[in-house]
């Protein structure tokens, strides 16, 4: 080779080096049509290549935000966050020509219609947030498809009918928020395989059937939130093995009874409410020594016994034992912490006056 033809080849080289590498045409022509399609041309007006680097609409705290990755030879777009812009009406369909998403955020809008089947196209997709909108229909199980999800959010919508059980494809997913959704139905066995799960926001559907034993297998899970469900107990007593859990919510759990045996070994618990859930027998003595726990609501269930002495010694900021069996005595009061003791016969000893003393009447507490 000769030596000219070598300086010609590095500086082509330099040359693609420095050049800063055109975004797919496709998904540059797809994303002027969304932002014209929900009228954002006045957040976001692309006058150049939308993965020009250090692009205004690139920065983290950008919204809209576009962000993309790159090759050599080409951009794609990977990120794009329209949130709580009030964008409104469906969704334009050029939505699903962005193949190469990452992170989808579009909540807290107005967005409505359904969701298509087109959304299996995004098989990228690590974090994808539709929550807060008024999304109608059922959730499609093509959603099943997007097998490299972390996290999906479509808390806050008017969906219908149950879960598909196509969502048991999702073995990477960590988090999985869908309160108030909209579905019912029972909960899908197939969730069974979310071994990865970490946490799970799930309050308020109509869920039906059993609360699921599989939940028990999610060796880090944290986070379990199913209150204003119709699910039937009871807690399942292998829960025991959820030794991560620091927040556990169920509520209104209907049909057969539960035991509390089964936190013996959540010491990680920080949260704990479990209001008329059918929950029978003692308080294990074990729950004052959980050095995290702030807030421990058992209203309104069939507890009996004494309240463990020294439960008012420990990390508690929120104490809710209403509507049960119990008996014991408040001492030492601590101050600071919110108490709920309504309908039990539990001794306030040390009360200042302003409550009944031995009786069936103190509540200060307020939620
Ligand atoms: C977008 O930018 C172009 C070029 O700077 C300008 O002519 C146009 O008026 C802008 N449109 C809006 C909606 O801001
Ligand atoms: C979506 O909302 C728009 C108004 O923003 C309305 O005109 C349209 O009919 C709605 N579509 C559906 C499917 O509900
Ligand atoms: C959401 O949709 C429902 C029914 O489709 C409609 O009644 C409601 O007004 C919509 N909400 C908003 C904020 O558009
Ligand atoms: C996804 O889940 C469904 C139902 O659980 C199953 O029939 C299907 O084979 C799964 N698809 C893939 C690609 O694993
Ligand atoms: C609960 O913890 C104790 C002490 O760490 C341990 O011996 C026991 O095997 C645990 N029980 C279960 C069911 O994990
Ligand atoms: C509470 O449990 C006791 C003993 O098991 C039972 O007799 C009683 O009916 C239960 N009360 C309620 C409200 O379930």
């Amino acid at each position: 080779m000769s030596s000219l033809c070598i300086c010609f080849l590095v500086l082509c080289l330099l040359k693609i080096a420095a050049a800063q590498p055109l975004t797919d045409s496709t998904e540059v022509d797809a994303l002027n049509k969304i932002i014209d399609y929900w009228n954002l041309r006045s957040n976001l007006n692309l006058t150049m290549d939308p993965c020009t680097q250090n692009a205004p609409w690139a920065q983290d705290q950008a919204n809209p935000k576009v962000a993309c990755v790159c090759s050599t030879t080409v951009c794609h777009i990977a990120h794009l966050k329209i949130y709580a812009l009030d964008i409104s009406g469906e969704h334009p369909k050029e939505l699903f020509l962005l193949k190469e998403l990452m992170d989808l955020n579009l909540g807290q809008n107005v967005i409505n219609g359904t969701i298509p089947a087109e959304i299996r196209q995004l098989t990228k997709m690590q974090y994808l947030s539709l929550g807060i909108n008024n999304f109608t229909g059922r959730v499609p199980p093509e959603l099943g498809s997007l097998t490299n999800l972390k996290s999906l959010s479509f808390v806050s919508n008017n969906f219908n009918g149950p879960l598909p059980p196509q969502l048991g494809n999702l073995t990477s997913l960590q988090q999985l928020c869908i309160d108030s959704s909209g579905v019912n139905g029972p909960i899908p066995q197939e969730l069974s395989n979310l071994k990865s799960l970490e946490i799970l926001w799930a309050a308020d559907n109509h869920f039906t059937g059993k609360l699921p034993e599989f939940f028990a297998h999610f060796m880090n899970f944290q986070v379990l939130r199913l209150e204003g469900t119709l699910l039937e107990g009871p807690i399942p007593s292998n829960y025991v093995a959820l030794v991560k859990l620091q927040d556990l919510r169920l509520g209104n759990l209907r049909n057969e009874d539960s035991s509390l045996d089964f936190v013996e070994n959540l010491t990680s618990l920080s949260i704990l409410s479990l209001r008329n859930c059918r929950i029978a027998g003692q308080l294990p003595e074990k729950l004052s020594s959980f050095g995290n726990l702030e807030i421990l609501y058992l209203g309104s269930n069939n507890l009996s016994g004494e309240l463990p002495p020294n439960i008012m010694s420990s990390s508690l900021t929120a104490l809710d034992v209403s509507f049960n069996s119990l008996s014991g005595d408040l001492r030492p009061k601590r101050s600071g912490l919110s108490m709920n003791f309504f309908g039990t016969s539990i001794n306030d000893r040390t009360s200042d006056g302003r409550y009944v003393i031995s009786g069936t009447y103190k509540s200060k507490f307020r939620e």
